[in-house]
């Protein structure tokens, strides 16, 4: 696998614009892949037109929640979002985008830098703080799209927030229900971001079960043709408690109908032994390498204690198949990244499928469900 600290080799074209982009601040950088993205997904549209916009393969492709997904790799939230462009990076070969996390009001974020790459541990750090311009203009975007027709399109999921300032956290969650999910193959509420005061506490089994019942609620109350699965985002800084509490309190919502899935998980705010002592003193989130064996542990105990009944999506560190191919073992159904990409460029979800595909058939499974969770069933 081609590391931070090496010099691109194995990348193609992204091995040499990569040294360019890492001159540039995180920021900028980012807003250099949008802008680039966005010019792709103008000039996909013909070939869109012509077919469907994502191939499927027998041995990757999978039928969750009623939905197909024609790979198990997909981009995690925090890239694109304002879903400005999906469907480029659904053309990139991911078999799933998720989009946000958006709050019901536009939002600067924090003041800048709020962004860093830790390129010798192939880490990100940031602390951006819900940075993104709220779910109506999200609405109106996904309107222009075509998104009202979503056979034409690949898999979409929709990241919420909550506003930096809003009390009543579960308001901020209904709102966003009710602009987006019709827009949305699935939903996810995110309680996990280290960046917003507040919002981890709503993991606890109490907030976290009046949680789940509000959104359920404000989503059976829409009229929709199809109801959208709801998924829970969590971090990956909890206690053997917390987890516990957290299956728990899932495994209830799921049988009552409120919860279809969690996303296991998001950034982590503590600094592994990896991570040079100057970014123990800077606040944020941390992504990447690093999180790979603490978000997988936490994802094999949750999938544990869920009996694996609990449709989980991985995330956390994957920079090649053998990770992907890792976090499903150890009980994912489907897997996201997003720090790798920034160090291995935009082709890599294409390099994962098809190194992943290559593991399973390896390993005697003829699909990647049959592969979920194959580490607990070890004798
Ligand atoms: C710059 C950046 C912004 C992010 N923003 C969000 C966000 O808005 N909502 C969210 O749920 N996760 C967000 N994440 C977390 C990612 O979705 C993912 O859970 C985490 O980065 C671990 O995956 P990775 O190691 O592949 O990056 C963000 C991550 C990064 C690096």
């Amino acid at each position: 696998m081609q590391t931070g600290g090496g010099q691109g080799a194995g990348l193609g074209l992204y091995g040499c614009l990569r040294p360019v982009l890492f001159r540039l601040a995180p920021e900028t950088a980012h807003g250099l892949a949008i802008n680039g993205l966005k010019l792709l997904q103008l000039f996909g549209r013909a070939g869109a037109a012509a077919g469907p916009a994502i191939a499927t393969d027998a041995v990757l492709h999978q039928n969750l929640w009623g939905l197909d997904f024609p790979n198990p790799i997909g981009l995690a939230a925090g890239f694109d979002k304002d879903a400005e462009v999906w469907q480029a990076l659904l053309q990139l070969g991911f078999g799933f985008a998720e989009v946000g996390s958006v709050t019901p009001l536009p939002q600067a974020g924090n003041p800048r830098p709020r962004l860093f790459r830790l390129t010798e541990a192939d880490a990100v750090l940031n602390r951006l703080g819900f940075n993104n311009q709220g779910v109506a203009a999200m609405a109106r975007r996904l309107l222009a799209s075509g998104r009202g027709n979503p056979a034409r399109h690949g898999r979409l999921g929709i990241n919420l927030g909550k506003n930096k300032a809003t009390e009543d956290a579960a308001a901020d969650y209904e709102i966003g229900i009710r602009a987006l999910a019709r827009f949305a193959d699935y939903l996810v509420i995110n309680v996990s971001s280290p960046n917003t005061p507040g919002l981890r506490a709503l993991q606890g089994r109490a907030p976290l079960q009046e949680l789940l019942g509000r959104t359920a609620q404000a989503l059976a109350a829409l009229d929709l043709p199809q109801r959208p699965p709801l998924l829970l985002k969590i971090a990956p800084d909890l206690t053997a408690d917390d987890i516990e509490d957290i299956a728990a309190v899932a495994q209830l919502a799921q049988s009552s109908g409120q919860l279809d899935g969690l996303i296991v998980s998001n950034t982590t705010i503590t600094r592994p032994a990896a991570i040079d002592r100057h970014w123990a003193q800077e606040a944020g989130g941390l992504s990447g390498k690093p999180l790979f064996t603490l978000s997988t542990e936490i994802l094999r105990q949750v999938y544990r204690l869920t009996g694996g009944k609990l449709p989980i999506i991985g995330v956390g560190g994957i920079a090649s198949g053998a990770d992907a191919y890792a976090k499903i073992r150890a009980g994912a159904s489907l897997v996201q990244l997003y720090s790798a990409m920034i160090y291995q460029g935009p082709l890599l979800a294409r390099r994962l499928n098809r190194d992943l595909k290559a593991l399973l058939i390896r390993d005697g499974f003829a699909t990647v469900a049959a592969a979920v969770g194959a580490d607990h069933r070890r004798v």
